[in-house]
Parts: C-alpha cells; sequence; structure tokens
C-alpha cells in the first residue's frame, strides 16, 4: 500500500465523529491534523435526539461543510446508532479524537475501551488538542455567545454570524 508523507498508509480511513453544535476552531485544528494523517478523515455528526441542539444535524453540517473546503479528503457524515458500526459502514478502521485536558481523559478512555471491545479492529487515536485551542468547547462558545461574549476567535466567522443570528431569534 501506498504512503501519504506522514508515513501512514494513503488507504486508511478515518473517522472524526462528535456533536459539533457548532463546530469550533478547536474542531478545525482536529481536523486539519487528522486530514494529513488518513487518506480520507469523515467527519461524522450524531444524529441524537435526546440532546437539544442549537443547530439542526443539518445546520451543524452545512457549517462544517463550508470550513473544511481547504481540505480536500475531507468527507462529511450524519450517523446515528453505534460509532462502530457506522465507522465500519464506512470502511474507517481509526477513530481519532481530540484531548484538550486531564478531565476529558475519564470519558475519552471510557469511550474508547467499549469501541475497542465492539469492535477490536477499529483503533481509537487521541491528537492532544493545540494549546490555544485547549479551552474551547461548542457547550463555552454557546453560553458566552448567549450572554453577549465575543467568540471571534475560537469559531469560523461564518460559524460566529450564524451563532449571533440563531441566539437573536431565540431572544426575539
Ligand atoms: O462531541 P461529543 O459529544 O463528545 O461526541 C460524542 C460521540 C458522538 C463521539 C459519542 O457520543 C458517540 O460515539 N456516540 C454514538 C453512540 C455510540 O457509539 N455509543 C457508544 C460509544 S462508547
Amino acid at each position: 500500500m501506498s504512503t501519504i508523507k506522514s508515513g501512514l498508509p494513503s488507504g486508511l480511513v478515518a473517522i472524526y465523529p462528535g456533536s459539533f453544535d457548532p463546530i469550533t476552531n478547536g474542531h478545525l485544528d482536529l481536523i486539519a491534523r487528522g486530514s494529513r494523517m488518513a487518506g480520507r478523515l469523515i467527519v461524522a455528526v450524531l444524529r441524537n435526539q435526546a440532546k437539544h441542539p442549537l443547530f439542526s444535524v443539518e445546520e451543524r453540517l452545512e457549517m462544517i461543510a463550508e470550513v473544511v473546503k481547504p481540505y480536500p479528503n475531507v468527507e462529511i457524515a450524519a450517523f446515528e446508532g453505534l460509532l462502530v458500526d457506522f465507522a465500519a459502514s464506512r470502511g474507517a478502521t481509526m477513530i481519532v479524537r481530540g484531548m484538550r485536558a486531564v478531565s476529558d481523559y475519564e470519558l475519552e478512555w471510557e469511550m474508547a475501551l467499549m469501541n475497542r471491545r465492539l469492535k477490536p479492529e477499529i483503533e481509537t487515536v487521541f491528537l492532544m488538542a493545540g494549546e490555544e485551542y485547549s479551552f474551547i468547547s461548542s457547550h463555552l462558545v454557546k453560553e458566552v455567545a448567549a450572554l453577549g461574549g465575543n467568540v471571534s476567535d475560537v469559531v469560523p466567522p461564518s460559524v460566529e454570524q450564524r451563532l449571533k443570528k440563531r441566539i437573536a431569534a431565540r431572544k426575539g
């Protein structure tokens, strides 16, 4: 199998799953780095009826599509059910997750071990968040934006605009 610059196989399909409500600069950093490791990187948005998202799955997919244009090997998808089943259905053998701080570790560890138990052939790989992104979460971004704070340096401009519009609409 041929290899890409990183030395990883270019046929490698990786999946980067999450809620992405909305996508932040931290996610985008992970996508940029993940896309260099895999032949194809699928950004997969969970359809989760249980949560009360600010943006619909379709809106989140649109926002992601707007910002991943510079990465030709990045694809976008929505999924429901088990992540490992979706990954297998797309031929992905690697799950990419970001690790921001020690507080992320416990949940990520549980998910990685459960996913490995479910499908041992799929490997979870953790990328350390860049230090400038290690405090960013979609949850905090929404809270700060809703309270009128500036989020221009933590989300892409297109996402900031949508956040402003959505929050204004909810208030109005
Ligand atoms: O961005 P998030 O909310 O931390 O992402 C969590 C996500 C989507 C990766 C996780 O909830 C998930 O994989 N859900 C799919 C259901 C599943 O496979 N559950 C078992 C995993 S241990």
